[in-house]
């Protein structure tokens, strides 16, 4: 079955083609350099991105894959959680687009997109397994028992992991995302010069980060830095230590829950899931099989939500042009 995914929940204009679980082709256009200077997104920018691109992305997409439009059998679109007015701009055209061609339509949740995304590796895991999604948005725990069926275990209570990392970045001055530049001023910095909280919520699989966000901001005031304006080997030690507490607590968040759960296998998946460091931690646990997706697909990308949506047509499933999009849309 020929698959078009597409994702518009943030800030990529994303269009992919699979052929089942093969990729054909998995076009991401980065709006970055048009939010950058204001160290975070903007959501009107993004829209009206979204609405400029889609078209594009799309024929390239369909291009790349040497196909035209008549082979797509399945429209799969994400439909939420994210920027209600980016959302729209990829839901209203996968409409448009099904309605036009006849095409069957099916709604993907993001973040079953990013659980996914490991269906699209040569290698992946059996059910059941455990998943971390840690994005930008999004750091929980789920138990996934097949496809379809996924129970949430913790969750944030406040920041995501990613987004700490975009706000710590932007207190040290390097930029949006901040996530890709402290992984690697991480690896030049010593973990051990600055001591930062490491927030377990000990008897919980929830997460918390924004304590640790507000830790570096009142370091760097300690120290004398105004916001923006700090050394480079200052920022690749604060790098290096607050990337060390994340990854301490998602990893030990991830072995609390496997036990709890008695689960041997576990996805590590989302943006964070691309952290250079996070990823050779994860693959020295003992005692647990780690699946990652490479790091083109755990970053927001439309094959994910293509694998997603076959998965669920597969199951007899199927939207229609009532599908609404929700910038808040649990499992
Ligand atoms: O999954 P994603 O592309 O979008 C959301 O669904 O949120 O994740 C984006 C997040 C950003 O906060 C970005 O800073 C972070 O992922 N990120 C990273 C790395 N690459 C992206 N964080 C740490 N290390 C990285 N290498
Ligand atoms: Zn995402």
């Amino acid at each position: 079955m020929i698959v078009l995914g597409i994702d518009t929940s943030c800030d990529d204009t994303s269009v992919a083609v699979l052929e089942d679980r093969k990729i054909l082709s998995n076009v991401v256009s980065s709006q970055i350099k048009f939010h950058s200077k204001y160290g975070g997104i903007v959501p009107e920018i993004a829209s009206r991105k979204h609405i400029e691109w889609i078209w594009d992305v799309t024929e390239k997409a369909i291009n790349e894959a040497n196909l035209t439009m008549k082979d797509i059998e399945l429209i799969a679109v994400c439909h939420g959680p994210g920027l209600i007015g980016s959302l729209l701009v990829g839901l209203c055209f996968a409409k448009a687009l099904s309605y036009a061609s006849r095409k069957s339509l099916i709604g993907v949740n993001h973040l079953e997109g990013h659980i996914q995304a490991i269906f699209l590796e040569k290698l992946y895991p059996d059910f059941p397994f455990l998943t971390l999604i840690v994005s930008g948005g999004h750091t929980s725990l789920y138990r996934v028992d097949d496809f379809g069926k996924y129970k949430e275990l913790g969750r944030t209570r406040d920041d995501a992991a990613g987004e700490a990392y975009d706000k710590v970045a932007k207190m040290l001055g390097v930029g949006y995302p901040g996530g890709p530049v402290i992984d690697s001023m991480a690896n030049e910095g010593n973990p051990e010069k600055f001591n930062l909280p490491r927030p377990y919520l000990h008897g919980s699989l929830d997460f918390s980060f924004s304590g640790l966000k507000t830790a570096v901001k009142l370091l760097l005031k300690n120290l004398g830095y105004e916001e923006g304006k700090v050394p480079d080997d200052v920022k690749k030690d604060i790098s290096a230590a607050f990337q060390c507490c994340v990854i301490d607590v998602l990893i030990e968040k991830i072995k609390w829950a496997a036990s709890m759960e008695k689960l041997k296998r576990v996805v590590i998946t989302g943006g964070v899931a691309a952290n250079s460091e996070l990823r050779k931690r994860a693959k020295m646990i003992e005692g647990l099989e780690i699946y990652l997706p490479s790091k083109s697909l755990c970053t927001d990308n439309a094959a994910m939500i293509a694998v997603a949506g076959y998965h669920r047509f597969l199951r007899g499933e199927k939207s229609d042009l009532y599908l609404n999009a929700r910038a808040y849309l649990p499992l």
